[in-house]
Formats: C-alpha cells, structure tokens, sequence
C-alpha cells in the first residue's frame, strides 16, 4: 500500500518527509524513484506530467494536493481510480483570509492611503462608504466561496452568491446560468471562486464587466482565485483603461508564473499575488490524506470525492 507523488513547481520532498511520518513503514516515491508499479496504492498529484500515473495496477485512490482538479483531469491517461480533492479547514481558512484582506483593500483605499503615507500627506476620504453600502457578489458557493462569503457577511458587506445547483445561505443566493445576470447586477466587488470547467473557462469577460452596475460607491472590481483560466486578462486590461472595472486582485493569472511582459504587474488598480491564497500546507494537507488512507483501510469510503464529469 506504497504511495507515488508527482508534482510540477512544487518540491516532493517536503510532502514525502510529512507523509512518511504520518505512514511509517510505507514506501513514498516519486516519478523518478519508482521501482515497484505494483506496489503502489495511492498517487499524489499537483499538476503532474499527463501519463505518471499509467501502468499502476493496484492504484486505489488518486489525492489532489490542492481543492481544485483541473490539474489532474487534464491528463487524457488518469487512470479511472477515485479522485479525491482537498477540503480541509487550513486551505479554506486561508482563502477567506486572502478574499477578506483583498475585498478590504479596495474598500478601504489601500493604495491611495499607502501612497499619502509615502508622500506624508494627510487627506481624510470623507465619502468612504460603510461596509454595509458594498454589494458583494460571491461566484461560487463550494467549501470556500461559502466560508468567505459568511466572513464577509460577518464584516458588515452586503453579500450575495451564485452557484451551480439552487443553495440556502444566510444571505441571497442565486443560481444556474438563469441566474447569473440577477448576481451581477447587485454586485460592486465580484469574488471569483469558481473551480475550472468546461463550463466556467472564460467566464470571467467583457461581456460580463459589461453587467456590472456603475455608480456604486465602490467598484465595480474584480477578485479572482479560482483559476487563471476563468478569466480573460485581455478583457480585464481593457476594462481597468475604460473605467468598466475600477480595481482588480488576482492571484490566479491564465499562465503562471505572471510573465514579465504582462501588463498587470505595474498596474496600480491591481493586486498581484503568487497563487498563493490558498497555500496547501503540507503539514494540514498530508493530515488530511493520510488521514482519509487510515479510514479507507478500514473499510470507510473516501470523501471529497470529484465528479468527473461535472469536472470538479
Ligand atoms: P467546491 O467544489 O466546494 O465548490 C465549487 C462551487 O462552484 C460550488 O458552489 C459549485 O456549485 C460552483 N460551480 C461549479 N461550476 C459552476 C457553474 N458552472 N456555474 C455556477 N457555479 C458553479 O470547490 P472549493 O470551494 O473547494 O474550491 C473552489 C476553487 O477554488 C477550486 O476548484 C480551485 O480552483 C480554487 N482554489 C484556489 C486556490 C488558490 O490558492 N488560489 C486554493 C484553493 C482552491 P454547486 O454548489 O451547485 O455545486
Ligand atoms: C488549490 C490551489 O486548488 O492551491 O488548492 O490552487
């Protein structure tokens, strides 16, 4: 019941030193090391290379090292075996954090007050808008887009959300491409966590900018952390110059790492950050799935299982 990681961009070591403490006694191997296909019973992926995972005849569970499985299913050969994603209290902590801090930063003005400190000069905004007068309009109500969406209401905003299938929530929700439109048009700050499907690629466009109400007291903005590929940056450049969008935070971009020629970088009505919202902490994380192995040996099923064909 040996274990195979595979990782693109992130270090295997530092997953095989917390997994092997966690499951004494089993072999950890990388793609590199293996020697034994036959032995290997659970594979670990963060986007590795399409095919690693072929020709392993005992492979019971594939784990992804992180919430989303875009990565993953992208492999024309994943073998048929279980996936199973992250959901864990760290990762999804994380992102609300993130989500929060950057809603925060727009409302209230961070990069205006960081330049008058660098330039020592004192001029209150007397029209800052309460929380309360900020619609935020939640895409994605998952594990992640609920918690954040809860921490925002706890902030004071007035928060609504839109997800696949109908959700109750303590706040509007709405759903299903029917219910998109409704979402936006109550939206001044728009928080994308969405996972990446054939169905949400490209969302993230002119045309839906183009539904953003102007006049609000903030915004309209734009904060994503779903994946880079929900969003088109050409579109979100030309709707920061036309004034369709007033601010935009990122962390997610459609290549990664950010190339150096992207105009993004040197925006000041954007945030940049790493795809680094979420950090899957491979303390928590390896918890997590050795946890899920322990239980699956002893006859429990596996959870957070993906929908493959629903893509997440
Ligand atoms: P979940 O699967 O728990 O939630 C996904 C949500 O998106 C659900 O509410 C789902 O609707 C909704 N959804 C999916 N497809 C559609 C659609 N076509 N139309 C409307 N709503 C849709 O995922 P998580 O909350 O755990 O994670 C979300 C994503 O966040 C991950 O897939 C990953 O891409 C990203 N992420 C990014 C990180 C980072 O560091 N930047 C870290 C961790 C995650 P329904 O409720 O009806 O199923
Ligand atoms: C994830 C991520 O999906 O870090 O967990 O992007």
């Amino acid at each position: 019941m040996n274990l195979l990681v595979a990782t693109r961009g992130w270090d295997p070591r530092l997953w095989i030193a917390r997994l092997g403490a966690l499951l004494p006694g089993r072999r950890i191997d990388t793609p590199e090391t293996l020697e034994d296909p036959w032995s290997v019973a659970y594979a670990l992926t963060w986007r590795h290379a399409p095919g690693a995972f072929e020709g392993l005849p005992n492979l019971k569970a594939i784990f992804s090292l992180g919430a989303g499985v875009d990565h993953a299913l992208v492999d024309p050969r994943l073998p048929p075996a279980p996936l199973v994603r992250v959901v864990d209290p760290d990762l999804t902590g994380r992102m609300s954090e993130w989500v929060a801090m950057q809603v925060l930063l727009h409302h209230r003005q961070f990069r205006r007050y960081d330049r008058q400190q660098r330039e020592k000069v004192w001029d209150e905004d007397e029209n800052q808008p309460a929380a309360r007068d900020v619609r935020v309009g939640v895409l994605g109500l998952g594990e992640i887009g609920l918690d954040a969406a809860v921490k925002l209401k706890a902030l004071g905003f007035a928060v609504a959300g839109w997800s696949r299938t109908a959700r109750q929530a303590d706040f509007p929700t709405f759903h299903g491409v029917g219910g998109l439109d409704a979402l936006l048009a109550r939206t001044d700050v728009l928080v994308c966590l969405l996972p990446l499907t054939p169905d949400t690629r490209g969302l993230l466009k002119a045309s839906l900018f183009a539904k953003l109400p102007r006049g609000g007291r903030l915004g309209p903005v734009l904060i994503n952390a779903g994946r880079g590929e929900l969003q088109v940056e050409a579109d979100i450049v030309a709707a920061l110059d036309t004034g369709v969008l007033k601010g935009a935070s990122l962390d997610v971009f459609e290549t990664e790492p950010l190339p150096q020629e992207s105009p993004l970088w040197a925006r000041e009505d954007v945030f940049v950050s790493p795809h680094n919202a979420g950090l899957s902490e491979p303390q928590a994380v390896a918890r997590y799935i050795a946890d899920q192995i322990l239980d699956f040996e002893r006859g429990e099923p596996l959870r957070n299982v993906v929908d493959r064909k629903r893509g997440y």
